[in-house]
């Protein structure tokens, strides 16, 4: 009884998802947090398009959810203040993209610097950019993967948090590879956030 108290008293980091397609990422994510003990929650996901499948899943789990679609707006900055302004009224921490396919001004990465993180299917360096599984697949590497990654101004560039490979047999289809990499997203994305939340719990973000 006492662990159960203070495990529901335990701090955690309020995390913000933006996601524009499936969001089987964001679903991991959702996931994760639903354990007791994971020292961050989801409190909002953002969509920038109403075709994004991961909205219904999100409502599904309960998730406050909207779509902020970016067709709407003339100028990306409308767009990025807009989701900016949501965020804010939802006090979250961190944001999480989970195939969100804007590319984020240097305005909102510096506004939210250093708490903003994502996804990518490739083992950065290597293979940035909207392709990067064919990019991988088509230079008939042996091994691929996947990152995950502080976002900084530059693409696919900042920090790199976490990393799984992927061993790319002769004679697997593209998306068997495709499939093989997502499986490692759905592991190593809710461990990231897991080890972000803790630094930012204890202070020790400014040490990564
Ligand atoms: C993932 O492959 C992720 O690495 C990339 O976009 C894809 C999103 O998939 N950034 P999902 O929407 O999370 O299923």
């Amino acid at each position: 009884m006492l662990i159960i108290n203070e495990l529901s008293k335990m701090k955690k980091i309020r995390t913000a998802i933006l996601i524009s397609g499936r969001g089987s990422n964001m679903e991991s994510l959702i996931k994760a947090c639903q354990a007791a003990n994971f020292p961050a929650t989801i409190n909002l996901v953002i969509a920038d398009r109403n075709s994004a499948l991961g909205v219904k899943i999100a409502g599904d789990y309960g998730i406050d959810n909207s779509v902020i679609d970016y067709k709407k707006f003339a100028k990306r900055e409308d767009f990025e203040k807009e989701i900016a302004k949501k965020i804010d009224s939802y006090n979250c921490q961190i944001i999480c993209l989970a195939g969100f396919m804007r590319v984020l001004s240097a305005w909102f990465v510096n506004r939210y610097q250093g708490r903003i993180i994502n996804i990518h299917p490739s083992l950065l360096p290597a293979f940035k950019g909207a392709n990067a599984v064919e990019d991988a697949f088509l230079a008939k590497v042996q091994y691929s993967g996947c990152s995950t990654h502080f976002v900084s101004e530059e693409i696919d560039s900042g920090k790199i948090i976490k990393q799984a490979r992927v061993k790319i047999k002769r004679g697997d289809s593209l998306e068997e590879v495709k499939m093989k990499i997502l499986a490692k997203e759905h592991i190593i994305y809710p461990q990231t956030l897991k080890k972000v939340s803790r630094l930012f719990l204890s202070d020790e973000i400014n040490d990564f």
